[in-house]
């Protein structure tokens, strides 16, 4: 199965997006591209835990294959996101006379493919680069739409450009080594995207939750197709975020000013839970939706074993952090809410006690654990 994105009128970033169940049909589609991958140089940049699973196979299938292969591996985890990797990053392309015509390969998790987006955006002005998604999250969402970048001191995704891969591979199977609480942090991302844009996607996730816990093999390739149907539709029509793309970054402002408050401590799903039932408390709040609405959005976020509370937090630091975001322009943030399950929309107008209520909402304290 595959599907084409072309994100602008033009075709001019168009790429394919094609699901697999292994590896075997990789070098069929470098023959599909127009040109001739396997005269190119490639380098796969990976990080520590992927390389140990995937990296020997892939090198087995392009070594005999391409002019030549190498491979870059950084230290597994968000704290490798950042300028020092992609400075070490540059240094080894140069030594091995990595040039303009060549690719890059980035094989691994959301950290890997931001990071190496980024150094393909930036290394001699840009080379071209392929994704290979390696985890739910990735594979749903950040190896899609052409986001790429690093962290930068405590500012996260701060240094980045728009650079689209020219392919995106999925290997589905993939997502049978992912551990149980990396697999439900990208489900954030598909709740997410089902709550702002598809109601029925969103009953169609109720309806086969125990399915998708236990990584059926059917349905989860279907749920991703899905997902990134919708990412898909939103990025075709503003691939650099002067509109409706940010409707993505539903329950992402608190969900960010959660993940600085934990010093990344909790994964970055789990925090967008969070910050989607807040965003949902919000919107019931203005009667944009009903409170059965909202208890039921949230309760949906437990079988997907994410939290639906959090303990030890200051309510008022994490509204302040929001503040911090690169997403807030002119101390105007762009606060997404739900007009209905399956409908975000952008509104500039929620305060800091909007914000503190819903924090409120979410933080189990001493009391409750009293009650
Ligand atoms: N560019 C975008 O549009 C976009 C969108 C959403 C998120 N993001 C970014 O994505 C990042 C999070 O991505 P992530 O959750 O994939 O984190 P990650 O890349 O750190 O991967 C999570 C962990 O799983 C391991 N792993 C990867 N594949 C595996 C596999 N198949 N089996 C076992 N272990 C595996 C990794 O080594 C890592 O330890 C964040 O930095 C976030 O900012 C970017
Ligand atoms: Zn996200």
């Amino acid at each position: 199965m595959s599907q084409r994105l072309p994100v602008n009128k033009n075709n001019k970033f168009c790429y394919d997006i094609v699901y697999e169940h292994d590896f075997s049909r990789l070098l069929e589609e470098f023959d599909q591209m127009e040109f001739n991958i396997r005269d190119k140089k490639i380098c796969i940049i990976t990080d520590s835990n992927v390389e140990k699973l995937y990296l020997n196979e892939l090198m087995n299938i392009l070594t005999p294959n391409c002019v030549k292969v190498i491979s870059f591996t950084f230290g597994a985890g968000e704290e490798s996101k950042n300028l020092d990797t992609v400075q070490k990053a540059y240094e080894f392309l140069i030594q091995n006379k990595i040039n303009r015509q060549d690719f890059l390969i980035a094989l691994g998790g959301g950290v890997v493919g931001d990071l190496t987006g980024f150094c393909a955006a930036t290394y001699l002005r840009g080379i071209d680069f392929i994704q290979i998604p390696t985890t739910l999250l990735a594979q749903v969402d950040s190896s899609i739409g052409g986001k790429t970048g690093v962290d930068f001191s405590q500012y996260k995704n701060m240094v980045g450009a728009f650079h689209m891969p020219r392919l995106v591979y999925m290997n589905l199977s993939v997502l049978k080594d992912l551990p149980g609480r990396q697999y439900f942090s990208g489900m954030a991302e598909v709740l997410k995207s089902a709550l702002i844009k598809d109601g029925k996607f969103y009953e169609w996730l109720i309806n086969n939750f125990y399915e998708i816990c236990q990584r059926e093999p059917e349905i989860i390739e279907e749920m991703i197709f899905r997902t990134n149907e919708i990412k898909k539709s939103i990025v075709e029509k503003d691939p650099f975020e002067k509109g409706d793309r940010a409707l993505l970054n539903f329950g992402h402002t608190l969900g960010h000013a959660i993940e600085k408050y934990k010093n990344f401590e909790m994964l970055h799903g789990e925090c967008v839970a969070l910050g989607c039932i807040c965003a949902a408390f919000i919107s019931w709040k203005r009667d944009l939706i009903t409170s059965d609405d909202y208890y039921e959005i949230r309760d949906m976020f437990v079988p997907f074993c994410l939290p639906i509370t959090i303990e030890d937090i200051d309510p008022e630091q994490i509204v302040s952090l929001t503040h911090s975001d690169k997403k807030a322009d002119n101390h105007c943030i762009k606060f997404i809410l739900l007009k209905k399950v399956g409908k975000g929309i952008i509104d500039t107008t929620v305060t800091d006690e909007e914000m503190l209520a819903a924090l409120n909402e979410i933080h189990f304290t001493e009391e409750d654990m009293k009650a």
